[in-house]
Order: C-alpha cells, then sequence, then structure tokens
C-alpha cells in the first residue's frame, strides 16, 4: 500500500467515512491528516461544475464552459490527435475550475440507435470507441487530473437503466462491451472509472467479483471505481468487490455499514485498507496541480478549438451533382429552426453552460453567403404550423439552393429515456415534402446525436451531419457548406434504412426485468455486414469534395503498409480503415471486424505510404473453453476500406495461432454461425450462455423491496402505492399533452423508473434506509404502520441533528 502509514494513523471510523461523498460532488476532507475534499463534475464534453445547487439531470445551471461536440460527434473525426487535443482542454478549464475528476468519457456501446444517450457514447465498434476515449483520458489526465470511464458496463440503454439486468454471453462481454473499457484502462490509463446503474448477469456491476476481476486482476487496473450517481445498492458487497466511493453522500449511513461490517468481522479491515489507500491516489495525486500556479484560459481560443473539433467531425452523407460546396453566385434560402437555435449539446449530466453559442443565422455574414431570407419552417418540437411551412416556402422559391437545418429536439434525445423510434418530426418532414415542390435544390443539414431513419432521403441533393457539433458547431458547418474547408468525418455507427432491419430490434428494450443480448456479437456493421442486409449508409462512411487512391498493399506478420493519393483538385483528409476477417469457418464471428484506422491528410496530387500496426487485438478472440483469449490458426484477409463496405485493397495473411479447443460445438448454435440473429430462440441462446436465461417478469405476488421500481407500485397490496402509480402515469401523460415535454421526461427518469433504494442514495440523508423501511411497508399495504415509522424515524433524525448542533 502507498499511504500505509497514514492509513495506519486513522481510525476506522476515519476510514469509513472517506467511502461515500461529502455532499454531492465532493469527496469527505480530514482536516486532521491533511486530506482534502476533491471535487468530481461531469464533462464529457465541457466541464459541468455547480456553483450551487447541484443535480444529475441537466435541471440546474453550472459555471461557463466551453461545450465541445459531443462523443457521438467527435468519434466522427475517427481522429486521436483531435481527441487528445479536446482532453487537453477539457482538463485546462478542470483545473481552472478547481475540479480534480471530469466525469467521462462514456463509452457504452451504440448497441441499438433508440438508446437516449447515444449522443455521449462513440461509436458501435469497441476499438474505435476506446482508441477515442484512451485519447480523451491521455489529454485530460496530462493536466494533472482525472477522467473517469463511464459507465462499466453494458450499459446500452436509458429505459430501466437503474435495475436492468443485462444478460450478455461471455465472449460478447469481452468482445463488444468490454474491449473499449480495456483500451481506456491499458492504454488511457484512466485512474477512475464509473460503475453503471445496471446487474450484469444478475449482479449490480459495482458488487459483480467477476467484473471486477477482470478489471483489477487481468487488466492490472489500479485506480478507483465510483458508483454511478446513487447507483450503490448492497455497500458492503460493492466495497469487497473493489467500489472505493460511493457517490452522492448518504449522509454517513453507509459508511455507519461499513464499521459495523469491519466490527462484526463481515469484511476485514485491510478491504477496506486498500479502498482506502486507493482513493488517497486520487485524493493526492489530483489535488498537487492545485498548488501550482494557474494561468487563466482563453475563453476564444477554446471557442476556436472547439469549432475546428466540430469541422473534423461533420460527415458528407450526399453530394448529387457536386450541389456542395455552394456556389459563389448561388442564392441561398436559409430554412428550419435549427439555424437560428443551434440544437449542439445532449441533455441531462452532460449539460453545459456554454460560454459562447454561435448560430447559423448570425454566422451568415461573415461565411460569403449569399442569403436572401431566413424562416423557421417548423415548430421545434413537432406542433404542426402551415403558415410558418408557407412562408418557408415562398421563400424556397425565389432561391437558387436551399439550406434546410433538421434534426432531433433536445427532449428527444436525452438521459434517462430511449427514443421511440428512428425519425425526425413528422411536421419537418412536411416541410421538406412541400420546399421539394418550389425548389428541389435542398441541401439538408442535420443536428441529431445519434441514427435517425431519412425514408425522405431521394428529396436532398446535398446532406450534412453536423451531429452535435458543441458551441462553435454552427460556423463549423458554414465553413463546410462554403467549401472553406473539406469535410473529411466518417460515420462512427450505421444507419439503417429502417428501425426494423437492426439486429437488437426484436431484443430491446428488454421485458420487466432484463434484457437479452440475444444478437450476441452482431451489433451493427458486424450484423449488417455479415447478414447482407442493406443500409441506408455503412459503418465508416462519409463522402469528401476530393477523391482518394489506394494501391500498393503491402502486408507483413505486424502491420499493413500502402499507398494513399489524394487525386483530386482540394486538401482533403481520408479515415483508412483496417478490417480483417477469418477465413475459417470453425468459430462464428462477423465478416469484418475494424482493427485499426488513421486519418490522412493530403495536398492535391500528393502520395503517402500509410502504415496502420496490428496490436494484440487485432486477431484474438475470446475462447469460452479456456476462458482466455487465443488466437486461431487459420488464414486472414486483410482489407483496407474507405468504410466497411468500400473494401480497396486485401491481401491474405496465414497465421499458425494456437491449439485451444474450439468453443462452441456449431450444431448448437446454428443462427450465431449463420449470421442471421433477428430471431434467436430462447433454447439457442441458452446454449450460447451456458445457463438458462432468468424470468424476464416482475413477480407481482411477491411484496416490495428495495430494488423494485416505482414502476411495479402498479401491483403493489397497497392501494396508496396504486393510486400513486397512476397519478405519476397521468402526470406524464398531462405533462405531454400540454407541451411540457421536457418536465413529462424528468417523471420517467427520476420517479417512474427509480429503484425504491435510490429515494435513500439521492437525497443525501433526507431520506434514511428506516425511513425507506417505512415507504415500502406503506406500498405493501400497512399505510399506518409504514406512516408511523417514517415520522417515527424522522423525530429521531431531528433530535440527533438537535444534538450534534
Ligand atoms: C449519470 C452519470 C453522471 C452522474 C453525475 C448520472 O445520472 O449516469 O453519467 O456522471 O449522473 O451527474
Amino acid at each position: 500500500m502507498k499511504y500505509k502509514k497514514l492509513i495506519e494513523k486513522m481510525t476506522l471510523e476515519e476510514k469509513a467515512s472517506l467511502m461515500s461523498g461529502k455532499d454531492f460532488w465532493q469527496t469527505q476532507d480530514i482536516k486532521k491528516h491533511e486530506i482534502d475534499s476533491i471535487f468530481l463534475a461531469d464533462g464529457p464534453h465541457g466541464i459541468r461544475k455547480q456553483a450551487a445547487a447541484a443535480d444529475h439531470l441537466g435541471l440546474n445551471p453550472s459555471n461557463p464552459a466551453t461545450c465541445f461536440p459531443t462523443a457521438a460527434t467527435v468519434a466522427n473525426s475517427w481522429n486521436e490527435e483531435l481527441g487528445e487535443l479536446i482532453g487537453e482542454y477539457l482538463g485546462e478549464e478542470a483545473v481552472n475550475q478547481k475540479v480534480n475528476v471530469v466525469l467521462g468519457p462514456g463509452v457504452n456501446m451504440k448497441r441499438d440507435p433508440l438508446c437516449g444517450r447515444n449522443f455521449e457514447y462513440f461509436s458501435e465498434d469497441p476499438y474505435l470507441a476506446g482508441k477515442m476515449a484512451a485519447a480523451y483520458i491521455r489529454g485530460i489526465q496530462s493536466k494533472g487530473i482525472s477522467a473517469c470511464v463511464k459507465h462499466f458496463c453494458a450499459n446500452n440503454q436509458e429505459e430501466r437503466r437503474m435495475s436492468i439486468d443485462t444478460i450478455v454471453d461471455e465472449r460478447t462481454l469481452r468482445e463488444i462491451y468490454l474491449t473499449a473499457f480495456e483500451i481506456a484502462v491499458k492504454e488511457g490509463n484512466t485512474k477512475a472509472i464509473m460503475s453503471s446503474y445496471n446487474k450484469l448477469n444478475g449482479t449490480y456491476t459495482n458488487e459483480n467479483m467477476h467484473l471486477m476481476d477482470i478489471l483489477r486482476k487481468e487488466w492490472m487496473y489500479e485506480g478507483c471505481v465510483i458508483t454511478d450517481w446513487g447507483g450503490s445498492n448492497d455497500r458492503i458487497a460493492g466495497l469487497c468487490a473493489g467500489n472505493e466511493l460511493e457517490m452522492p453522500t448518504t449522509a454517513g449511513e453507509t459508511n455507519e455499514e461499513i464499521i459495523r461490517a469491519v466490527q462484526s468481522g463481515k469484511i476485514k479491515e485491510e478491504v477496506l485498507d486498500q479502498c482506502v489507500d486507493r482513493l488517497l491516489d486520487l485524493i493526492f495525486t489530483t489535488g498537487e496541480v492545485f498548488q501550482w500556479p494557474q494561468k487563466k484560459f482563453s475563453v476564444e481560443e477554446h471557442h476556436k478549438a472547439a469549432g475546428k473539433a466540430a469541422e473534423e467531425s461533420i460527415v458528407l452523407l450526399k453530394n448529387e451533382a457536386n450541389i456542395l460546396p455552394l456556389h459563389n453566385n448561388d442564392r441561398v434560402a436559409v430554412i428550419g429552426d435549427f439555424a437560428k437555435s443551434a440544437r449542439y449539446q445532449g441533455a441531462g449530466s452532460s449539460v453545459v453552460n456554454p460560454t459562447n453559442l454561435d448560430n447559423t443565422v448570425n454566422c451568415l455574414d461573415q461565411s460569403g453567403i449569399n442569403c436572401i431570407g431566413f424562416e423557421p419552417g417548423f415548430h421545434r418540437y413537432g406542433k404542426k404550423s402551415k403558415a410558418l411551412a408557407d412562408r418557408a416556402c415562398s421563400l424556397a422559391e425565389k432561391a437558387d439552393v436551399v439550406l434546410l437545418y433538421l434534426g432531433l429536439d433536445e427532449v428527444t434525445e436525452v438521459e434517462g429515456l430511449d427514443r421511440q423510434n428512428m425519425e425526425i418530426p413528422q411536421n419537418q418532414i412536411n416541410l421538406l415534402n412541400a420546399i421539394y415542390e418550389v425548389n428541389p435544390n435542398i441541401i439538408v443539414i442535420l443536428s441529431c446525436g445519434s441514427a435517425i431513419e431519412m425514408h425522405w432521403i431521394s428529396k436532398v441533393k446535398g446532406l450534412l451531419h453536423g451531429y452535435l457539433g458543441g458551441q462553435a458547431g454552427a460556423s463549423a458547418m458554414l465553413r463546410i457548406l462554403t467549401g472553406k474547408v473539406n469535410p473529411s468525418g466518417k460515420l462512427a455507427e450505421t444507419y439503417p434504412i429502417s428501425y426494423e432491419d437492426t439486429p437488437s430490434y426484436h431484443y430491446f428494450p428488454g421485458r420487466e426485468v432484463s434484457v437479452e443480448y440475444r444478437e450476441s456479437l452482431y451489433i451493427g456493421y458486424r450484423y449488417y455486414d455479415t447478414s447482407s442486409i442493406p443500409v441506408l449508409f455503412p459503418f465508416g462512411y462519409g463522402l469528401s469534395y476530393t477523391t482518394f487512391e489506394y494501391s500498393e498493399l503491402q502486408v507483413d506478420r505486424d502491420k499493413v503498409t500502402f499507398q494513399l493519393k489524394n487525386a483530386g483538385k482540394v486538401n482533403g483528409g481520408e479515415i483508412v480503415q483496417l478490417y480483417v476477417n477469418c477465413k475459417s469457418k470453425d468459430i462464428f464471428r462477423p465478416k469484418k471486424e475494424l482493427k485499426g484506422f488513421a486519418k490522412i491528410f493530403l495536398n492535391p496530387g500528393e502520395v503517402k505510404t500509410v502504415t496502420i500496426p496490428f496490436d494484440d487485438k487485432t486477431f484474438r478472440y475470446y475462447n469460452v473453453k479456456t476462458n482466455s483469449w487465443e488466437i486461431e490458426a487459420a488464414e486472414y484477409e486483410i482489407m483496407i476500406g474507405a468504410s466497411c463496405t468500400d473494401i480497396r485493397l486485401t491481401d491474405t495473411l496465414i497465421l499458425q495461432g494456437s491449439t485451444a479447443p474450439l468453443p462452441y460445438d456449431r450444431q448448437l448454435l446454428p443462427s450465431y454461425y449463420s449470421g442471421r440473429i433477428s430471431n434467436i430462440s430462447t433454447d439457442e441462446f441458452e446454449k450460447l450462455l451456458g445457463h438458462n436465461v432468468p424470468d424476464a417478469y416482475w413477480d407481482k405476488k411477491r411484496p416490495l423491496g428495495y430494488n423494485d421500481t416505482i414502476a411495479q407500485c402498479q401491483y403493489a397490496k397497497g392501494k396508496f402505492a396504486r393510486f400513486a402509480f397512476h397519478g405519476i402515469n397521468f402526470a406524464y401523460w398531462f405533462l405531454k399533452k400540454i407541451g411540457k415535454r421536457d418536465t413529462a421526461n424528468l417523471i420517467m427518469m427520476s420517479i417512474y423508473h427509480m429503484p425504491f433504494r435510490g429515494i435513500a442514495r439521492l437525497t443525501g440523508g433526507l431520506v434514511n434506509m428506516p425511513m425507506l423501511d417505512g415507504v415500502l411497508t406503506i406500498a405493501n399495504g400497512h399505510f399506518f404502520k409504514g406512516l408511523h415509522d417514517i415520522l417515527k424515524e424522522r423525530k429521531k433524525m431531528i433530535k440527533a441533528v438537535k444534538a450534534m448542533n
């Protein structure tokens, strides 16, 4: 232990006091031992330090900070250097605001396009997500503080995120859902990890010994594990698994549990000491930086950097007859609410209070675009308006080209809730159709944090996707439109034609208790490509104003090399992608998997030699018989592509591999071997899992307990609880009806799907566990007894507070 001497001087009470927050954002300090509090703040795309009222739902404002494009956006740049640079800026601002731990980046997989928080995650591919995350972490931590990669793990939906049990087979867990974390740990050297809210195969992630063993024993992780806010279930089980810090505060209640557990011998004091040691390391190493003199960062410079990041992440998806870049004399109509009021970031815990905010309409003057007018064209939140559409069409009629700004609003893509479908609002589609009748020269500019359906695409000639471009995203988009900057982003996720085509369509978001990842390895392009399902835009796709030629592939034992030429007339950046296919069919696998990438910038006519090295992940697969990573002895196809379906160069390589036994019996897993996984039977899934799937429905007869959700009150014995349930439902319906969708969302996020235990874990001690027992007693049909217990406990609490004062 690094801090053995200090720990020896500490009492049991002092050690336990460090194991949960002092308040919503800070850890406990102990003046006597010169242990300071450290501050944790959200910040995957900008620092969200709340000076006053604290919350994790994006309700109360935070100190101004630069709002960079979100992870889903920057992933499209496929540029690790850019990720690292953004990390450095985030780190610098965090240090300026005295934040020790930046709660990000998020590396959960985009298993399903409807996950409400996809805007905050990088990709459907673990390799790309891991590399980008490691880059952010290196950048943040280069400033002396800590990143906190999240949410570990298998938290790939928002629906019932605090209670859902993710059922996933070991190989898929390793190859898809853990790989990005592994890269973040091994290459990013993250000092902190946030466990997720959900269960994994029956156990809450922060208590899951298997998961923690992978983390500590296999990856040799020496940093801290922090619960997601309010995500602690059984504090002692969490501590035993190596979960150092519970956040936010429980006003000492769970610290008492730790003290009792040590005193009764339930846990050894050494277990606590180890956790204290790791937490002290985080406290001391991230605190040092604040001793040094700090220089103020330049708000303007950071705003520009945010714009650069957005530029590199914008994806050109369609450019019929080279409608883009705009021609000098084009008379341009700008239409769409998003042009006036940019949709530039996500919602919930990652909301940033920007230092500055560009919007298209205000930036048009400097852009050089010959704009003949602006019309909002539609109501942002979906209400139909013929008058708005008519005015937009009259303007469009007079223009050579229409720039139509469409997208998703900030109450549709949110934390705590998944989207209901993949469409943009119908009023926007109606407007597009109407404009098409008067002027078919339409360029759509999209702002959405995740994939959408585009059944309207034939009506547009140009299509640019800016995702959520941060505070300077609008001006970056104008530079792409005018050709001052050549688009160089490529999609980090597949765009299916229809939601029904997605591999998890039948399995998302699961049933009441669990979600079964029956599609196994086949997420995103791994499925579409293997099963030849046509898509709208493949993974890795994006156009440029120039063209690139690939030639002279050479493959050797540890790398590929080839020539890349800019064959067009303007400077450009190309994202080159390395895919590998194992030709043996003895173990089922996706047809192609991404194993490397690079972003190369070239002047017109310039040629560069590109080298992509192989690494420990290039040929490995996880063998469930040997419980280890193996390389299959086989012939491998090595492919260099401009996207996952646009393969430009191929070669093969034969590897000796290992002599490990084959992990599966092919006869038992026919769908997995064929890649046709859209309707996997329970029987076949169980064969893959190696055990039965748990019951996916709530046991309606059982009394309600800590881990049951408020929504389960519908089955409660107590009339009062059933009445409350209907009340909540009514409030949700009513708020939506009157257009208060954001407040309605809050009801779903923070009440409906909240497990009862969350009431105690998230109220900072206002409601303690005995009071929660009282609440449950009421819900289970003993109103007066429950009320009596609550009031008794309340009195006790007030007395204790008075005694302390
Ligand atoms: C989110 C985390 C976030 C935390 C603190 C939680 O609800 O899931 O990502 O860091 O709140 O705001």
